[in-house]
């Protein structure tokens, strides 16, 4: 079972590029999965208890409650627009969660891993956590990132997080499997040696907060936000669930191969509570989650951020462009781990060049001129010439390049080698030139040949590329009267051949519409008006 889950993102506010990349990344990736013939489990959701929730919640005059409904249904909505394929849906505020949750810190209460104290110290109000010196910057002082900073004393529950310091370090420095890309684990390695100078608080009280999971043996607290949501990953995979609950069978998921989360979750919440807390529980090394931690989508270099107004919306995108040219961009402009540039120009740019222009032409080509040449039937050849082989060796080489790419999660590389696999394919209409062979009875065969090399192209890409754009992917393979053809086979077992002998081909549409500028609009519409005019 391939059970991949992502981050689950706060609803104190709508979703942004960031959240959509990470959420379209997990899907590509399931969808790949699902098409190596594994059985795929994707989660993800929506993190909605905290400070941050309860203040918006305020300031709007609701409860938090009805807050977190208003905004989880911009994220499900968003999700749908872009046609994200999950199995399961966490909602921190899901009973079932809450249950599980309960049940956690009762066990780890029982076992001696929870203790009560009274702490007085530097609170930071944006990251709901208490501060220690640790967390002074090179001045000494609390940095921005820290927000506002208060002085508190209060009684709280702490985890044992020390008692798993020396497991941990271990852990992570033995395994290469918890964090990729692998760089991040140098980061987590050193971030290791200062995150276990204290425990872990993991409760609030009431007073202070009351929109949290209750701490079942101590109703004046609720559980630290961090605490509750990172337990989603297992609480919604069915872990101490009731049977009549409709969660998966924990057994069969856990545990998660692929965890997506952003480089900012990575210390300490991902890479040290969360091993901390399943360890406590009980988890073997073996049973530990794999990370993977991509970077983050900037705007001219700089940080998205409200305060700044940068922040792009991702549903003003889709409005614009359209959801397959939204999720190509997302997943190919960004190398995964890394950081990158958000540039509508670019996302325009990319879609109108490797997908308008290299696959939707090639392919509308190729149907195009089956149609007028042969009628839409391909029919047996035995014509055969070094640019054709060349051809369906580079056809059987992207195969399994874009597969290894993708079984390591980088999926922009994967498209670019398939793009250099249809760049092939025009270069070799260019240099074969079907319109002339056309002319020529004698050249019928090797004019076959080279049609159905080029179909059978499109055909192959057209599947591969199925896991980023479901949809592009059916139109072109439904052209090509090919989606029957292609029911049984995965990336394992694609190879030359998927279109028969005298197979027939359906009608040519074009696949992926060039975007216009405005400018090219304009133009269009005063073309349009002159010949009206006529
Ligand atoms: N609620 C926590 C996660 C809890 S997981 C148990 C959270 N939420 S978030 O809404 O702030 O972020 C959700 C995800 O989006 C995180 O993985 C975060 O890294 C990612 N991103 C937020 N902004 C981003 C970009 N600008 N670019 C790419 N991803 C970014 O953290």
């Amino acid at each position: 079972m391939y059970y991949i889950t992502t981050a689950i993102d706060y609803t104190n506010g709508p979703p942004h590029i960031g959240h959509a990349y990470e959420k379209v990344l997990a899907d590509v990736l399931a969808r790949w999965h699902r098409m190596l013939g594994e059985e795929v489990y994707f989660l993800t959701g929506v993190d909605q208890h905290g400070q941050k929730v309860q203040q918006t919640a305020e300031k709007k005059g609701i409860s938090p409650q009805q807050h977190v409904d208003e905004i989880t249904k911009l994220f499900i909505a968003l999700w749908e627009r872009l046609g994200l394929s999950y199995d399961g849906w966490a909602a921190t505020t899901d009973p079932r969660h809450k249950a599980c949750v309960q049940k956690i810190l009762t066990n780890l209460k029982d076992q001696g891993q929870l203790y009560k104290k009274s702490y007085k110290g530097f609170y930071s109000v944006r990251q709901e956590q208490f501060l220690t010196d640790k967390e002074r910057n090179e001045e000494g002082v609390f940095g921005e990132e820290w927000g506002e900073v208060v002085e508190l004393e209060e009684e709280n529950w702490y985890f044992r997080l020390a008692d798993q310091a020396a497991w941990m370090k271990n852990f992570i420095e033995q395994s290469n499997a918890f964090v990729t890309p692998s760089f991040r684990k140098a980061e987590l390695l050193h971030a290791v040696e200062r995150a276990f100078e204290g425990d872990l608080c993991i409760s609030r009280p009431k007073d202070r907060l009351s929109w949290g999971i209750e701490l079942p043996f101590d109703t004046d607290f609720v559980t630290y936000v961090w605490f509750d949501a990172l337990i989603n990953y297992i609480s919604f995979a069915g872990y101490l669930a009731e049977p009549e609950s409709g969660l998966p069978d924990f057994e069969k998921l856990w545990p998660a191969q692929c965890e997506i989360i952003g480089k900012d979750i990575l210390v300490p919440a991902h890479g040290v509570y969360w091993p901390a807390m399943l360890h406590a529980m009980g988890f073997k090394d073996e049973e530990m989650p794999g990370l993977l931690v991509h970077g983050w989508w900037n705007i001219n270099g700089e940080k998205m951020s409200k305060s700044i107004g940068n922040v792009v919306d991702p549903n003003a995108l889709v409005d614009a462009f359209g959801a397959e040219a939204v999720r190509y961009y997302l997943v190919r402009d960004i190398t995964t781990g890394k950081d990158a540039n958000f540039d509508a120009d670019r996302l325009v740019m990319l879609y109108n060049t490797e997908l308008a222009n290299d696959l939707g032409n090639l392919c509308n080509r190729s149907i195009n001129m089956t149609r007028r040449y042969c009628d839409s039937v391909l029919p047996a050849t035995d014509f055969d010439d070094e640019a054709s082989q060349a051809l369906r060796a580079g056809m059987a080489t992207t195969i399994k390049q874009f597969s290894a790419l993708m079984n390591d999660n980088m999926v922009s590389d994967a498209l670019a080698v398939l793009n250099n696999q249809i760049s092939a394919c025009n270069a070799y209409i260019e240099q074969q030139q079907p319109w002339q062979l056309a002319k020529d009875e004698a050249q019928a065969s090797k004019l076959h040949t080279v049609l159905r090399h080029l179909l059978e192209c499109c055909a192959q890409t057209g599947y591969l590329i199925k896991c980023v754009l479901p949809e592009a992917s059916d139109r072109i393979l439904n052209q090509l009267e090919a989606g029957g053809l292609m029911e049984n086979v995965t990336p394992q077992t694609l190879e030359w051949g998927i279109l028969p002998d005298n197979h027939t081909i359906g009608e040519p549409a074009p696949v992926f519409p060039r975007i216009l500028s405005e400018e090219e609009k304009e133009k269009l519409a005063a073309k349009a008006a002159k010949g009206s005019k006529k």
